[in-house]
């Protein structure tokens, strides 16, 4: 199929032209929102076009720097062309590319890391500044001028509705079969007027297949065609294996204890490879009739269509290898009925999340010993990608679990710490933590409970001793014996890892 035969509309054929030229329309000092979600549906060709204009303008000694707005992470033509090309001011809400990661943590690029349900509402209210143009990728323009979406919806709706101008990408790289399997609500109604999302259960449906979009607003259409960023997923190491094997034990648990029920509750499992790896424990596990609500669509969940134990899968993207991608396309008709994509403040909607009592799963990169989780940060100071949905879904969740491997870096590190360095879950909505060593089910424990839970169940047989010696002693010196601590050693063992390279 040609390029031109995607876009339907007469109006809009009239504004193609090149990336070159489209870019020459983001101006100095704009903030952009951009589509785009972990490697899927992100414009292609207008930010490496933007990023060549900014070079030649630093080179002329002019200024030249954006806001930039997505979804969530994008990829190198994205975020890594854009950051080597010191082109962003500030980033939000999330990102994990490591060229941007380098520049917001080296202090040249502001970065607001930001909850992604709360995103939409943020740009409503103002609270971010104007949004000046949206630079969105779709798989094609239908007669009408609507937008069929690509491989994610992020916040998509709200660029194309609040952005005085609207560039498009029509990629033909991406499949026009995806037609009808988003999910596009415009009933989202702002305080006071808001009312409820009426999503009883993960399958409904209670939008478009379309995004909107007033063509007068929209001054270029670019077309390409190029792929999206599908990197494989590593095979599941004997980490990921043993934390996806306490978390099925855990589950035929409470299943017997009447507090799941037998086909679970929807499942919300975050990005990367431990998560992809709970999913394929799922596939070989004992359970049927799953769902998924959810931010992110990986492999392992395709796959657990595939064979039968997932009867559907809400999510806001697709985040697949080059494998699943293939998979994707080649059952497309199947898929069709068990997938939705939806925007991203209704895929991570805290009311929708907590009616349907979903059960997250999501990676972490150190839990201390009353069961204060950082995901974000190392070290307390610098960045490594964001919040993304993880506090959504945490916050809401019927059963809100984190997971990560006892020790990082060969070793270095302990994952379990006297206390975090930086907190984005605090010990409140945080139920169960699970390392490949075991489980802590926190549910109803008092801190002091929690810390020989999670000391016990959790921490690496090379850290245990030094753990358990710290609780002690702050159980005999701390001056509150609530959640005890000893103020002036809580963060040697983080001190110690930045001068010596070991906890
Ligand atoms: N201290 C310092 N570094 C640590 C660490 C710790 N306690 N734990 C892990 N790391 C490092 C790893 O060594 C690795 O570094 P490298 O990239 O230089 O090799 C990196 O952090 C990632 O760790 P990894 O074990 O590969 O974890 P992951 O891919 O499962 O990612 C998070 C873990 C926390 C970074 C990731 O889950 C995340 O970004 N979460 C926040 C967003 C989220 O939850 N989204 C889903 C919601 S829908």
């Amino acid at each position: 199929m040609s390029n031109e035969s995607r876009i339907h509309n007469a109006a809009l054929r009239s504004k193609i032209m090149s990336a070159d030229e489209a870019a020459a329309l983001i101006k100095p000092g704009v903030n952009v929102g951009m589509s785009g979600f972990t490697g899927s549906g992100y414009p292609k060709e207008v930010p490496i076009a933007l990023a060549k204009r900014v070079t030649e303008a630093h080179q002329r000694g002019e200024k030249y720097r954006i806001g930039v707005w997505t979804g969530a992470s994008t990829a190198p033509a994205l975020d890594g062309a854009l950051a080597a090309a010191n082109a962003v001011e500030t980033r939000l809400p999330y990102q994990s590319d490591p060229d941007c990661r380098n520049r917001i943590n080296s202090g040249e690029m502001e970065y607001l890391d930001i909850h992604l349900s709360h995103v939409a509402q943020f740009v409503w209210f103002g609270y971010l500044g104007k949004l000046d143009t949206a630079v969105v990728e779709v798989a094609g323009i239908r007669e009408d001028g609507s937008l069929i979406p690509a491989t994610s919806i992020g916040n998509n709706k709200t660029w194309l509705d609040l952005a005085d101008k609207v560039i498009l990408e029509v990629n033909s790289w991406q499949s026009l079969a995806l037609e009808g399997i988003h999910d596009i609500y415009y009933g989202t109604r702002l305080p006071p007027e808001r009312r409820h999302v009426p999503i009883m259960n993960t399958a409904d449906r209670i939008g478009s297949h379309y995004l909107q979009c007033d063509p007068k607003k929209v001054v270029a259409v670019v077309e390409t065609n190029a792929p999206d960023r599908n990197s494989a997923f590593n095979a599941p190491d004997e980490d990921s294996k043993k934390i996806a094997g306490h978390i099925l034990e855990f589950f035929e648990h409470e299943v017997k204890k009447g507090r799941l029920p037998a086909n679970l509750l929807p499942l919300q499992s975050g990005v990367g490879n431990i998560a992809n790896a709970v999913m394929e424990g799922l596939n070989d596990g004992p359970f049927t009739n799953l769902t998924a609500y959810t931010e992110v669509l990986q492999d392992g969940m395709l796959k657990m269509i595939k064979s039968g134990k997932l009867d559907c899968a809400s999510a806001t993207a697709f985040s697949l290898s080059p494998d699943g991608l293939k998979e994707l396309y080649d059952g497309l008709d199947d898929y069709h009925s068990k997938v939705i994509l939806r925007p991203q403040e209704i895929s991570n909607h805290p009311e929708v999340i907590r009616r349907l009592g979903v059960v997250s799963m999501n990676g972490m990169i150190e839990a201390d010993i009353y069961g204060n989780v950082n995901s974000t940060h190392i070290m307390g100071t610098k960045i490594m990608n964001g919040i993304g949905g993880s506090g959504d879904f945490a916050r809401n969740a019927y059963m809100s679990i984190f997971m990560t491997p006892s020790q990082a870096k060969g070793g270095a590190i302990s994952c379990i710490v006297p206390m975090v360095s930086h907190t984005d879950h605090t010990e409140h909505d945080v139920q169960i933590l699970v390392t490949e060593q075991g489980l802590a089910d926190l549910r109803g424990l008092s801190p002091k409970q929690r810390a020989k839970a999670i000391i016990e169940n959790c921490a690496h047989p090379n850290f245990k001793p030094v753990l358990y010696d710290y609780y002690k002693r702050a159980l005999r010196d701390s001056p509150g014996k609530h959640t005890p601590h000893l103020m002036e050693e809580v963060f040697n063992w983080h001190l110690r890892y930045l001068k010596d390279g070991r906890m």
